[in-house]
């Protein structure tokens, strides 16, 4: 824990990150002001509730909500503005919806006018979301010169991308590394102070803020580009017999290699927008980027892969019937609640689209679909197949009772995109068939 002077801090917009990011800072001492637009989710989060699967040392998100809110130390406001005036830094965490392929930033924007209006001398505003390269220079620093506050004199402005993975956050607010970037020494330093009020891992500056913007969105360009080498991967060692995992096992052993496994598809706000972020960008500046395109086609389409691979061996097993399909986990990636543009869902909705009744089950997905159930034993009851498409703990112990599986039409499809069973000899002694991505 930081042994730093407490501070007061505002976090706006308390999310997958907001949320886990204002506990931490009420974790290492400070005073928080956390504001949230949405009713729904300030009622539930007032009442200690979150969905999220953060923990910190075991402890679950939940009760940490629970003991911040009992310490007086934690405030939960609805409005941006009101939380900056109670403290001395803003956090802003404020996402960018999407609108097929381009990007709203619309509520980033006014929750950045509303947090430059308030913000007295002296006040830092740290903006923490992922943003396409320009925004911060026009969204936070034009404004701020339009309201005739001088950045590093009247107040401080920085951009701090964050890098956390989620289910991971408490750890890595702590101890990953983190990119700072701002327009003038004197927001460096008191943006410093602030972020090592909770993080003890390296800060790397610099003074050339859309070179951290762009460090963030290139990140997470790069990890598509790395699951798509995997996709492709899989489908030749698929096509010519060889085990995928083993391969990339055995290559991840070079010290400079680092191959990612392959899944139902790359899910989540972050990675597969990423490219909406840094396409303008480089477009507007006339370069060309194909093999980042052919990367983001390529795992694009891997829920297609999936669900036409289901529907022909339901069909080549039950002519004529309608294909049922049993799915275990909506969520866009292993152990998460997060569906957001989930490749598990599209699945679902591509096998919907083709005449399949699909009958789904995640435990850790708030929402709710006409296709999800809450019972694992409904889902697979005289499915022809089961697709595995991210672990949830539950289901995984519902699993390990190869009983469970008889429940599933004879001959039916396991069909693992999560490396989940490994033991296919033992489904092939129940009848069932095997197929891992
Ligand atoms: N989710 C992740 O793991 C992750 C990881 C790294 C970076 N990021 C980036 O962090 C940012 C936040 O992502 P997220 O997943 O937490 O988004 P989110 O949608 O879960 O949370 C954003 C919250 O901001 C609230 N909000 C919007 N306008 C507001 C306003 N004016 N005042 C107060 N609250 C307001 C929304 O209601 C929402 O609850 C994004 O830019 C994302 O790309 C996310």
């Amino acid at each position: 824990m930081s042994q730093a002077a407490p501070l007061k801090v505002a976090v706006v917009g308390l999310g997958f990150v907001g949320l886990p990011l204002s506990l931490a800072y009420w974790q290492s001492g400070a005073e928080v002001f956390g504001a949230e637009i949405d009713p729904n989710l300030r009622h539930e989060l007032s009442q200690g509730i979150t969905h999220h699967l953060e923990s910190d040392a075991g402890k679950p998100i939940s009760a940490i909500l629970r003991d911040a809110l009992e310490s007086g130390r934690y405030h939960l406001l609805a409005d941006a503005a009101e939380a900056t005036k109670s403290s001395e830094a803003t956090i802003v965490t404020v996402g960018i919806p999407h609108r097929g392929d381009s990007l709203d930033l619309s509520a980033l924007q006014g929750a950045l006018r509303q947090v430059a209006q308030a913000a007295g001398r002296g006040h830092l505003i740290l903006l923490r979301s992922t943003v396409p390269p320009g925004t911060t220079r026009r969204d936070l620093l034009g404004v701020l010169e339009d309201l005739g506050k001088r950045p590093g004199v009247d107040v401080y402005a920085a951009y701090c991308p964050e890098r956390i993975a989620e289910g991971r956050a408490f750890h890595e607010f702590r101890a990953m590394p983190v990119i700072l970037g701002a327009f003038d020494e004197a927001s460096l330093e008191r943006a410093r102070a602030v972020v090592s009020f909770v993080t003890q891992a390296g800060i790397a500056t610099t003074e050339s803020v859309e070179a951290a913007e762009l460090s963030k969105v290139i990140e997470n360009v790069q990890r598509d580009v790395n699951i798509a080498i995997a996709q492709e991967l899989a489908r030749a060692c698929e096509a010519a017999g060889v085990d995928v995992f083993e391969v990339i096992r055995l290559a991840n052993t070079h010290e400079r290699v680092h191959l990612l496994e392959p899944g139902p598809g790359v899910g989540g706000f972050c990675l597969p927008l990423a490219l909406s972020y840094f396409l303008p960008f480089a477009e507007a500046h006339r370069i060309e980027t194909p093999t980042l395109l052919a990367a983001r086609r390529t795992n694009a389409a891997v829920p297609k892969v999936l669900a036409e691979r289901v529907l022909a061996h339901a069909r080549a097993l039950a002519p004529g019937e309608t294909p049922r399909v049993a799915v275990f986990g909506l969520a866009m990636k292993d152990y998460s609640n997060d569906a957001r543009l989930s490749p598990p869902l599209e699945v679902c909705q591509l096998l919907i689209e083709a005449g399949a009744e699909v009958r789904a089950v995640d435990p850790a997905v708030p929402q709710t679909f006409p296709f999800k159930g809450d019972d694992p034993q409904w889902a697979v009851e005289g499915a022809h197949a089961l697709m595995l498409l991210s672990r949830q703990h539950e289901l995984e112990a519902w699993l390990s009772d190869p009983a469970h599986l008889l429940a599933l039409h004879r001959g039916a499809l396991i069909a693992d995109a999560r490396n989940w069973l490994r033991n296919a000899a033992d489904l092939q002694e129940l009848g069932l068939a095997y197929w891992r991505i």
